[in-house]
């Protein structure tokens, strides 16, 4: 297979929207396709213009701010379907008609009740007509797979005489298997002959849609439909991020091809679709789920402290994930357990820290996580000193129903000198948070905030969990905090991510651009 450069043809806002529970609003779609022009993408399906009012203006205004993709809208092979979708890409660099008509059997006799010579009599005419709005045209087979060839053979000549350039062979009910696929697009990309490009979209119905499409590039396709996160209708589309990273680990297989995708912005687009439309990909999931790059067993985590590339095939730095600090657990260690003393700046060694180890371990086996604080706590307990900046020594909160919620919160510096200052916020919690921003001098962007109750009925122990970043250039930190009180046990939780900062700063790992 010659050197080839796969176009990526993301579908997030069309057929990853179809997601149950993942529309989005204008503003939204917008952010995302900006990130999307970032990460890389070379056409941006941006909506089905004729669907609805809200899919034709974030069509419209996608196309006013994105420049660097080329943007796209979907439409039947219907005259005003065309029309429509033409009009909402008028302020496009790069416009795109992606226009499409189902061609199995089952889906032409009982869904478009039609007979096979009309359906390519209609994609024709559409191809035509789309052609003569916009220079670049698509044509998709719906339910490919499950199409008969010579149909397929056809109505692929048909509507390439007609003008289209792209030719997409969906997998549209998920019905693929690698090994039949890629000679299923192999004879496709043999008999077109160059004469357009040919596309895939495939479906997770199976979970093999990132199979499907890989095979299919080993058949001959150029551009793959995907979108980020893998989000879409039932199952889900081809996830964008496992074809660029299977394509970027596996060069040797696939012979060099590569996309032009800048895979340092692939977390940042992960992350930005999961909080804009409320769902997150599995912890399991391949290159973005939250366990992605974390190694919980002790052999692992032994392994990659002395050679990340002993257990992991890419960097989480490829991917724009500043790489986490070691989490530990029942699995870890010693020499896990070690390093994570370090990370913190703590001293211990010899029969302390042996101690400190059995201690950790006999925690790890009833906690199911042991937080930085509890290794704190430990260490301290075996005589070692442990830099803490910030103590809390009081807070008040002024009575917030109706009011404007404010903090006033009193720390102990490491010197001994006491300080007071006080805050409003927009919630309690904020003005805490901003309270010790002030008073501490340093200023948190909090990421995550937690609260368990640990035990049962109104007095109940809460456990705070927050997650904060004090320096953009500089990975996250954790900190907890226990009270019966949710608010002190919320303070505590923002001092003890402070501390950790602190004591760890110069050896928290900077992300490194040229990592890739
Ligand atoms: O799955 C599918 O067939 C589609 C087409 C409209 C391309 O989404
Ligand atoms: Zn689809």
């Amino acid at each position: 297979m010659p050197k080839t450069t796969i176009k990526i043809f993301d579908t997030t806002l069309r057929d990853g929207e179809q997601s149950p529970g993942a529309s989005m609003t204008t503003p939204e779609k917008v952010r995302i396709a900006k990130q999307l022009e970032k990460l890389g993408v070379d056409v941006i399906e941006a909506g089905f213009a004729i669907a609805s009012p809200g899919d034709f203006d974030a069509i419209s205004e996608i196309c006013e701010t994105v420049s660097q993709s080329a943007i796209c809208s979907l439409s039947r092979a219907a005259e005003k379907d065309i029309l429509r979708a033409a009009e909402s890409l008028k302020l496009a660099k790069q416009a795109r008609i992606h226009t499409f008509i189902a061609t199995s059997p089952i889906h032409m006799e009982y869904k478009l009740k039609m007979k096979p010579d009309d359906v390519i009599r209609r994609a024709v005419e559409a191809v035509k007509l789309a052609r003569s709005l916009v220079d670049d045209v698509e044509f998709s087979c719906e339910d490919a797979t499950r199409s008969e060839m010579p149909f397929l053979r056809e109505i692929i000549a048909a509507v390439i005489e007609a003008g289209a350039q792209t030719i997409n062979i969906p997998d549209t009910v998920g019905y693929a298997i690698p090994r039949n696929y890629e000679q299923f697009i192999r004879e496709i990309v043999s008999f077109t002959a160059g004469r357009a490009a040919i596309s895939v979209h495939c479906h997770n119905d199976l979970g093999l849609a990132t199979a499907n499409s890989l095979a299919a590039i080993l058949g001959g396709a150029t551009q793959v439909e995907c979108t980020v996160n893998g989000l879409g209708e039932r199952a889900g589309n081809a996830s964008l991020e496992e074809i660029v990273m299977t394509l970027k680990v596996r060069k040797d297989l696939f012979d060099g091809a590569d996309t032009r995708i800048n895979t340092r912005e692939i977390y940042s687009s992960s992350r930005l679709l999961a909080q804009t439309c409320g769902i997150e990909p599995q912890p399991n999931k391949a290159i973005v789920g939250k366990n992605a790059f974390s190694h919980e067993s002790g052999i692992h985590q032994d392994g990659m402290l002395k050679n990340p590339l002993t257990y992991e095939i890419m960097r989480a730095e490829d991917i724009g994930l500043e790489r986490n600090t070691l989490s530990l657990g029942k699995l870890s260690g010693s020499h896990a357990f070690r390093e994570k003393l370090a990370e913190m700046g703590i001293v211990l060694d010899g029969v302390a820290l042996d101690r400190a180890f059995k201690k950790f371990k006999e925690l790890a086996d009833k906690k199911k996580i042991v937080y930085d604080d509890d290794i704190r706590s430990l260490a301290t307990s075996e005589g070692a000193t442990v830099p803490s900046e910030f103590e809390l020594i009081r807070m008040q909160l002024t009575d917030c129903s109706g009011g404007v919620p404010t903090s006033a919160v009193t720390i102990r510096a490491k010197n001994g000198e006491e300080r007071t200052d006080a805050a409003i916020g927009n919630g309690t919690i904020d003005a805490v948070f901003k309270a010790i921003d002030r008073v501490s001098g340093y200023s948190g962007k909090l990421l995550d905030y937690k609260v368990e109750a640990l035990s049962e009925g109104k007095d109940a122990l809460a456990r705070v969990l927050v997650k904060v970043v004090f320096d953009d250039s500089k990975p996250a930190v954790m900190g907890h905090g226990l009270n019966v009180d949710t608010m002190l046990a919320s303070a505590q939780a923002y001092i003890g991510s402070l501390n950790s900062y602190l004591a760890m700063k110069d050896r928290l790992q900077k992300f490194d651009p040229q990592s890739i």
